[in-house]
């Protein structure tokens, strides 16, 4: 649809094994035993307006910037602001039964779905089991029917993903999958098809589907929590208040980006990056690794912060840059001794942080970046917004094609 924006809003789409045969002046579609067929024709709502560059240089970067809208927008799908309470209805899923959820995702949603697996566990302590879509599906893993299956994808035709979905749909579970392509096969192959609002999303890097895919996450924790009654009413009401929070948090972050852009003119100059974090920053410290290096081609490795010593600390030595995103959580203190021994090896610190974080970090930073207070809920939606910026300017000092990198595609639908 959006390919062929400029052209037609009305789109027919196929079902596998269609073919069609184009006239001048009408389509004739046929299945797959070549039965003529009628598929319905849809109208794809301001999709030619929609991905304009705007004032923009580069889609990643107007993406970047319509965050606190979109996040904004995915909240109030599922949450309930003046109630103070998860919208009732807007998550059709049997949390009450569920024994675990099993999820899968590529990528990016991958990691939104780890992020997702620590409020599931801590929120409605509901077990989740996340695996790489390519590995879920050759991994043959025993499956309960109790179980609920989720998938995670921005464009909702991953091949991998896809084949996840059919494996658990063929065990017999319940599929749910988190969507931002609402016509996409992965949203109608699906038993519940919940929608992220991030609209259309050009860069091959995902930035505002990440963080959509975060606050749909966040959201249906909440609600699961509630239906399994592992919160109460008023701690709803809290978690609710916090995440309303984000939009007003995300615009905050964004005017950190010219501090950003001065760090990514030296980042540019590296040949190596780690990141690192903990808790629900150990998978941003992944999804920040990640987003460096497909599009400004920089080697960079995310790694839990704890696992330093296990290995990554021989890499550290006064050329490499450490990547360290760390809210003054709960984890912080350690955190902070992981970056003693960063130090003591002459490593590079760049810390995001917050205010509270910037003050006790006890360590020599080449730059501290420091984000507005938020709280843990939050932290990981809000942390992406500096992650994405440092990858985007490094990109564009590196003078790389930003939207479009090499070798890569926005949608993997080959396995
Ligand atoms: O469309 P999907 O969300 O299923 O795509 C998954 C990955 O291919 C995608 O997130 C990829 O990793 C991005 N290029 C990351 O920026």
């Amino acid at each position: 649809a959006i390919a062929l924006s400029p052209f037609t809003d009305s789109i027919t789409y196929l079902e596998d094994g269609d073919w069609a045969v184009l006239h001048r002046d009408r389509v004739e579609i046929f299945d797959e035993a070549g039965n003529p067929v009628m598929r319905a024709m849809q109208k794809s709502v301001g999709t030619a307006f929609l991905v304009d560059k705007g004032n923009h240089r580069h889609f990643m970067e107007k993406e970047i910037h319509e965050q606190p809208e979109v996040i904004s927008h995915t909240l109030a799908h599922y949450l309930d602001f003046s109630a103070g309470a998860a919208r009732e209805g807007s998550v059709p899923l049997d949390f009450w039964h569920a024994d675990r959820i099993a999820m899968a995702a590529c990528g990016t949603a991958f990691y939104a779905g780890l992020v997702g697996k620590y409020w599931f566990e801590r929120i409605a302590r509901l077990p989740v089991d996340i695996d790489i879509a390519s590995e879920f599906r050759s991994r043959d893993m025993p499956l309960s029917r109790k179980s609920l299956a989720m998938f995670v994808s921005q464009s909702g035709e991953t091949a991998d993903t896809l084949a996840s979905l059919r494996h658990c749909r063929e065990a017999g579970l319940t599929v749910a999958s988190i969507v931002n392509v609402r016509q996409s096969t992965i949203a109608r192959e699906s038993d519940v098809a919940l929608p992220t609002l991030a609209g259309p999303e050009i860069g091959v890097a995902s930035t505002k589907a990440f963080t959509c895919q975060l606050a749909a996450l966040a959201s249906l924790a909440v609600a699961a929590g509630k239906a399994r009654g592992t919160i109460s009413t008023d701690e709803e009401k809290r978690l609710v208040r916090e995440l309303a929070e984000a939009p007003r948090l995300a615009s905050q972050a964004l005017r950190l980006g010219g501090q950003i852009e001065g760090l990514a003119r030296e980042l540019a100059q590296v040949r190596h990056v780690l990141y690192l974090g903990r808790g629900t920053s150990y998978p941003l410290a992944l999804e920040g690794a990640l987003k460096l290096k497909e599009i400004s081609y920089i080697h960079a490795e995310g790694y839990a912060a704890g696992e330093l010593k296990h290995g990554p600390i021989a890499l550290i030595d006064e050329t490499m840059p450490v990547i360290v995103i760390a809210p003054h959580d709960r984890f912080f203190e350690k955190t902070v001794s992981n970056m003693q021994e960063v130090a003591a090896r002459g490593g590079r610190i760049i810390l995001i942080t917050d205010t509270k974080g910037a003050k006790g970090a006890s360590v020599r930073t080449m730059e501290t970046i420091v984000l507005p207070d938020a709280s843990e809920l939050v932290a990981p939606i809000l942390y992406a917004l500096p992650v994405q910026l440092l990858a985007y300017h490094t990109a564009v000092f590196m003078g790389t094609d930003v939207d479009q990198p090499r070798n890569l595609a926005k949608s993997v639908t080959v396995e």
